[in-house]
C-alpha cells in the first residue's frame, strides 16, 4: 500500500484521505490553493472532531441547500448565517485592525441604500416616529488618530426607528427616512437631529432563524446608528453607535457590539441647549467623536 493510500494518519496527522484532496490542488491562482487547502484541512478536521453520522452530514448538506433556496436579490440567507455565526464580524475585524486610537469598525449590514445629502442640523426623522419616539442629538467630531480635526468628511447614516423598523421595511416611512449624507463643517464637526434607535430582530422565517432556535439563541439587535465615515487620505471606516441602557447589548444576534462604539443616550432638560440645537422639549443628547487612520496605518 503506498503511503497516501494508508489508512492510518499522515505525518501531519491528517486523515490520508486529507492530503488526497490537498495533494491535488493545482490551480495557477495561489491565493485560492491557499484558501482551498486551509479549508479542506478545516473541514476535514471537523468531521474528525464531531465524526457526523451520515444521516447528520445529509442533514446539514439539506440545511445548505434550503439556505441557498431563501436567496433572493434582497433577501440574502447566506449573509445572515455569516452574521449569526459572528463570521462576518471576524472578516470585519481581520480587514480593519488599525491604530488602538482609531473607531473601531462594525459590520455594515444588510439595510445600508443611498442616503438623501443633508445639512448638518438637519432632522432625519421624517416620519411618524418623530413626536412618538424619544428625541435625540447625535453630535461629535471626525479627526484623524493623532487629534486633526478632519473638515469636508462625508458620514453616511442610518438607522431603524423606534419600532425596530428601516424606511426599507416600512410603507409608514417616507423613503430615504432615518438616513442623511453629511459633511463635517471646517472644525471637523457633525451634528444632526434625530429619534432613539431601538432594538430589533433579525429575519426568522427562513434557515438561519432554524439554526438560532435551534442553538437556544435569540435574534435581537441591540438599537444602533449605523455610520460610514469617508474623509481624503483616510481608511473608510463603517461602524456602528449603540444606545447604552439597550437590554441586548451582552447578547447582540450580528456580534457587532465593541465597547467603544456603545455610546450614552444623556437626557438633557437645560432650556439653553434645547433652544440651541432647535429641540421641541428634552432630548437625549449623544456624543459620538470618530477616530479614522490613514490607510498607511491601517495593519494588514
Ligand atoms: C443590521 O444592522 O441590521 C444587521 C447587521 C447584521 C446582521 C443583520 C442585521
Ligand atoms: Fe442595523
Amino acid at each position: 500500500m503506498s503511503e497516501t493510500m494508508s489508512s492510518g494518519h499522515g505525518p501531519a496527522g491528517s486523515p490520508p484521505v486529507t492530503e488526497q484532496v490537498v495533494g491535488q490542488l493545482q490551480g495557477a491562482d495561489t491565493r485560492l490553493m491557499t484558501i482551498m487547502e486551509s479549508l479542506i484541512r478545516h473541514l476535514h478536521g471537523f468531521v474528525e472532531d464531531v465524526r457526523p453520522t451520515a444521516a447528520e452530514w445529509e442533514a446539514g448538506l439539506a440545511f445548505l441547500a434550503r439556505t441557498g433556496s431563501f436567496c433572493t436579490p434582497t433577501r440574502q440567507e447566506f449573509v445572515l448565517l455569516s452574521d449569526m455565526l459572528g463570521l462576518t464580524t471576524l472578516v470585519d475585524d481581520v480587514n480593519n485592525q488599525g491604530p488602538a486610537d482609531m473607531t473601531p469598525s462594525s459590520v455594515e449590514g444588510p439595510f445600508h441604500s443611498v442616503a438623501p445629502p443633508r445639512e448638518l442640523g438637519d432632522l432625519i426623522a421624517a416620519g411618524p416616529e418623530w413626536g412618538r419616539a424619544e428625541s435625540a442629538v447625535i453630535r461629535g467630531t471626525v479627526q484623524d488618530c493623532h487629534g486633526n480635526r478632519l473638515p469636508g468628511a462625508i458620514l453616511d447614516v442610518w438607522q431603524a426607528d423606534d419600532k425596530g423598523h428601516y424606511d426599507t421595511q416600512d410603507a409608514e416611512q417616507p423613503e430615504g427616512n432615518l438616513r442623511g449624507l453629511f459633511t463635517t463643517d471646517e472644525n471637523g464637526e457633525y451634528w444632526f437631529r434625530t429619534v432613539k434607535p431601538a432594538s430589533y430582530p433579525v429575519p426568522m422565517d427562513g434557515p438561519a432563524g432554524d439554526m438560532l432556535r435551534a442553538m437556544g439563541r435569540h435574534p435581537m439587535r441591540p438599537g444602533h446608528l449605523h455610520i460610514r465615515v469617508e474623509a481624503a487620505g483616510h481608511h473608510t471606516l463603517t461602524t456602528h453607535v449603540f444606545v447604552n441602557d439597550d437590554p441586548y447589548l451582552d447578547s447582540d444576534a450580528a456580534f457587532a457590539v465593541k465597547p467603544e462604539i456603545i455610546v450614552n443616550f444623556e437626557p438633557c432638560e437645560d432650556q439653553a441647549s434645547i433652544e440651541r440645537y432647535g429641540m421641541d422639549g428634552p432630548y437625549l443628547d449623544v456624543t459620538f467623536d470618530i477616530r479614522l487612520a490613514t490607510e498607511s496605518e491601517m495593519k494588514r
